[in-house]
């Protein structure tokens, strides 16, 4: 199975969204990483999964550039899912910190291209804010 043993990188894997991928992830064999710093996303998601030692969870903020670069350090895939995103409305009415998460993909990304870019061996998959209910509009 293609993710039986890789090693995958989840970031905002505490989230209502990111809990259930890294959960699908782990049924299917990755080991998994979670980093999150907790700003909306719950440990308790995973908190079996963390007492099982089927998921590495991380607390710490992506602007953290030491624990961006320990987070990707062994990792195949990144699941790049941290963001400040809102529900909807919240894109018109809060664009400052939606575009702060353009400095959390400025973090990852240089660090991940240092492991052989997103085209190499190493995989970029990220859920947009694009693709949120909250940049559409009504
Ligand atoms: N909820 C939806 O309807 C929906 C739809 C499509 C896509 N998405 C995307 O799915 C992802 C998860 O969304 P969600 O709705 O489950 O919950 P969410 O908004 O709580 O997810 C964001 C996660 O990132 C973490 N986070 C935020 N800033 C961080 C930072 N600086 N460093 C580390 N972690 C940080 C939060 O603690 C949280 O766990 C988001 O990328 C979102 O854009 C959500």
């Amino acid at each position: 199975m293609f993710w039986d043993g890789r090693a995958v990188l989840v970031t905002g894997g505490a989230s209502f969204i990111g809990s259930h991928l890294s959960e699908a992830l782990v049924r299917r064999g990755a080991a998994v990483r979670v980093i999150d710093n907790l700003s909306t996303g719950r440990r308790s998601y995973l908190d079996q999964h963390i007492r099982d030692g089927d998921i590495e969870f991380v607390q710490a903020d992506l602007l953290d550039a030491e624990a961006v670069a320990a987070a990707v350090r062994g990792i195949d895939t990144v699941f790049h899912l941290a963001a400040d995103h809102g529900g909807r409305g919240y894109v018109d009415l809060h664009q400052a910190a939606c575009a702060s998460n353009l400095a959390l993909d400025g973090m990852l990304l240089p660090r991940m291209q240092e492991r052989g870019g997103w085209q190499g061996r190493l995989r970029l998959l990220r859920l947009r804010i694009s693709e949120s209910p909250a940049a559409r509009p009504d």
